[in-house]
């Protein structure tokens, strides 16, 4: 069947919807993973394995929706209190993708960027991600973005943007009375993107977790029961539907 068929009474074919608008940067906290193995028997390796299939068939779609900025929250500042067996797995994953997005980055014309406090990662990991920023840095400006937060926090974020001006100001490079709030973004981990538009929790949970806790003023939340491994296009559609049935006041009226 050819792909313009449906319109003359065939099945209209899963393509990705274009003629609807989407935010500009949709996050995602990738949670519910666990549960999704537990559920099924398995050891919580499994669901992050699945998850990581997850975010690399959302990620696609968002690009292809016409999503410009894509960012996963994958590893807390937090999760190192998990067992060494479940970090370590989570490590290999981000390994495998950082390998698969050496390979495909500029074929697919997204740029990947890590996000985080990298400076504590494994030696070789902090070189995929090296490699990978800088094959990033040869996509356009007009490149979609696809981010993943790995080690991140917010309140950890802050705190080194906080660091970064105070060093600033003790140097006398930067004036305290003169300090405003595009100062601050501009020492974030996300300082070249805007501030996310939709911020989707699936699993149930009704919390921010320490995820973009500065750049979140303002953005809309999407919670589902929904586990993360589950989280399909259609679900993603149901996040973008009912962003767009919502009134953005910022604060007017
Ligand atoms: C999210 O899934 C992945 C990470 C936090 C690394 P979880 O592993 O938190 O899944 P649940 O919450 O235990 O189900
Ligand atoms: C948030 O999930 C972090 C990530 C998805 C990477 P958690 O599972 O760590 O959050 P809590 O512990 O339920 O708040
Ligand atoms: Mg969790």
């Amino acid at each position: 069947m050819g792909i313009f068929d449906w319109a003359k009474g065939g099945k209209k074919p899963k393509a990705a919807q274009t003629d609807r608008p989407v935010p500009r940067h949709i996050a995602v906290i990738m949670d519910g993973n666990g549960r999704w193995a537990k559920k099924r028997g398995l050891p919580r390796q499994m669901g992050h394995k699945t998850g990581a299939e997850t975010f690399r068939t959302i990620a696609t779609y968002c690009r292809d929706i016409g999503v410009k900025y894509f960012t996963v929250y994958a590893f807390s500042t937090e999760n190192w209190k998990r067992p060494q067996d479940e970090v370590d797995a989570l490590m290999n994953l981000f390994r495998a993708y950082l390998t698969e997005a050496a390979e495909t980055m500029v074929a697919r014309g997204v740029a990947v960027r890590i996000i985080g406090d990298l400076s504590v990662l494994p030696d070789d990991l902090k070189q995929q991600i090296a490699d990978v920023h800088a094959l990033a840095d040869t996509l356009g400006p007009d490149a979609a973005t696809a981010s993943l937060c790995i080690n991140y926090g917010g309140r950890d974020e802050i705190k080194n943007a906080v660091r970064a001006i105070a060093r600033e100001a003790a140097e006398g490079r930067l004036d305290p009375e003169t300090i405003t709030e595009d100062d601050i973004s501009a020492r974030l981990y996300t300082a070249r993107m805007p501030d996310p538009d939709l911020i989707i929790r699936p699993s149930g949970e009704i919390r921010i977790s320490n995820f973009l806790l500065w750049q979140s003023a303002y953005a809309e939340y999407y919670f589902t029961d929904v586990l993360w491994p589950d989280f399909s296009t259609a679900d993603m559609d149901a996040a973008i539907d009912d962003f767009n049935r919502r009134n953005r006041r910022f604060g007017g009226v």
